[in-house]
């Protein structure tokens, strides 16, 4: 493939849609490469809007928008960022040559869906995971909570970052989380998932990548395991490597493989997985970057962003790590537009460290605003550090 010169006919030109801060750093790294970039989301000056050579504002969830869009900007490549899009027109583009959709329209729309991704995991590829059910009502809830027992979780469908999704402890607690997943689940599906609790060890994400090797053909390299700590359902701090055994690695690997393989294209994937002792689950993949991923700005030569570049457009990777690191969430503790950061010089006075601000227009208490990021000698130190410098970033308003 030729490299072209952006905003001229030969430009290679890549549509991002859903413009968050993981699309913003996929940006920069196809910047790098003289790649036009069209951003696209359903608000003005999102965070990937900002580095991007043209920023669009559309309901992405709009089928016709989305399909005229796409057929006036004529992009060579079509990077989803987020799930909340009109799937069945990327599907579309993808048949008729218009575009070609990463990693593949398939696997942007099973892995949109709960359902479509756990059936194929657990049901085609028989995959380890928690048990499971589906339930479109809350008898049907009740009915599968009773067979696969507690404690254990409800989400909607369609739904991520713990959107909707609910930890129960006993009975009493269906009717309540059945409102709450209903009520917040992405599109008014009116299904949810009840998965049995994996009392795991602790969980990772395998960032695992299918790009073109030395083959020539497209072949499938991972990233050193990120261990990572949630809460409600949302990442809070992510490090890299998460110490493992030998077997549970192999295993990770193994299903990483299978699930990315049959999902197809190239690009990067966020395998999530639960581990105890040798023991390992599949919960769920992104087909894209992960926001645990945040970590690889500092811990690997080429982040998952710039991997994520590269595999799109058929160059080589390198996933090698040169640090221990971890990152820390920094949250905007505050409802508020255009809100301001104090304390970033304080934070950067911690050894080895940066810190990133999207740059989102508007901030809520449980918005992720920015990351710290640090680098050393290991994973305890680099936490701990990662978390002050996150502590002295403090939202303000004005
Ligand atoms: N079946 C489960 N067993 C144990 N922990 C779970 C289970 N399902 C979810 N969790 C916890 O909740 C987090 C978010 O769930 P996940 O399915 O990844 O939702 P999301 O798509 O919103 O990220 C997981 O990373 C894990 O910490
Ligand atoms: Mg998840």
């Amino acid at each position: 493939m030729k490299f072209g010169t952006p905003l001229s006919t030969n430009a290679i030109k890549v549509m991002l849609l859903g413009s968050g801060e993981l699309g913003k750093e996929v940006v920069i790294s196809l910047q790098r490469l003289g790649v036009e970039v069209i951003a696209v989301d359903r608000y003005a000056n999102a965070p990937a809007h900002q580095v991007a050579h043209r920023a669009l504002v559309i309901n992405m969830s709009d089928a016709e928008a989305l399909r005229a869009l796409i057929i006036a900007e004529k992009p060579h490549f079509i990077v989803p960022e987020i799930e909340a899009i009109a799937t069945q027109v990327l599907v579309e583009i993808e048949q008729e040559g218009i575009a070609e959709v990463i990693p593949t329209a398939r696997a942007v729309n099973l892995t949109m869906n709960r359902e479509g991704i756990r059936r194929l995991a657990a049901e085609e590829l028989g995959l380890a995971t928690s048990p499971y059910a589906f339930a479109e009502s809350l008898e049907q809830l009740q009915a599968a909570a009773q067979r696969i027992g507690f404690p254990c979780f409800i989400k909607p469908v369609m739904s991520s970052s713990g959107k909707g999704q609910s930890k129960l402890d006993g009975a009493e607690e269906l009717a309540a989380a059945w409102d709450y997943a209903i009520a917040s689940g992405r599109v008014n599906h009116g299904k949810v998932i009840l998965e049995g609790m994996i009392d795991f060890d602790f969980e990772i994400t395998l960032l695992t990548v299918r790009a073109v090797g030395a083959s020539g053909q497209v072949e499938t390299f991972f990233c050193d395991a990120i261990g990572h700590k949630q809460v409600a359902g949302d990442y809070v701090e992510s490090w890299q490597p998460q110490a493992m055994s030998a077997l549970a690695l192999q295993r990770a690997k193994d299903i990483a493989e299978k699930v990315t393989s049959n999902l197809g294209g190239r690009g990067i994937f966020g395998v999530e997985l639960f581990v105890k002792g040798d023991e390992v689950w599949f919960s769920e993949v992104s087909p894209r970057p992960h926001d645990t991923g945040l970590v690889t700005l500092a811990s690997q030569y080429q982040s998952e962003f710039e991997i994520h570049a590269r595999a799109i457009l058929g160059l080589p990777v390198d996933t090698s790590t040169h640090s221990i690191a971890a990152s820390a969430v920094i949250y905007g503790g505050l409802e508020a537009q255009g809100i301001a950061f104090e304390g970033v010089a304080d934070a950067l006075k911690v050894p080895n460290s940066d810190v990133r601000l999207f740059g989102k227009p508007e901030s809520f208490i449980k918005r992720r605003m920015g990351v710290a990021l640090c680098r050393a000698q290991d994973v305890d130190s680099a936490r701990a550090n990662a978390r002050t410098a996150a502590a002295q970033v403090r939202p303000v308003i004005g």
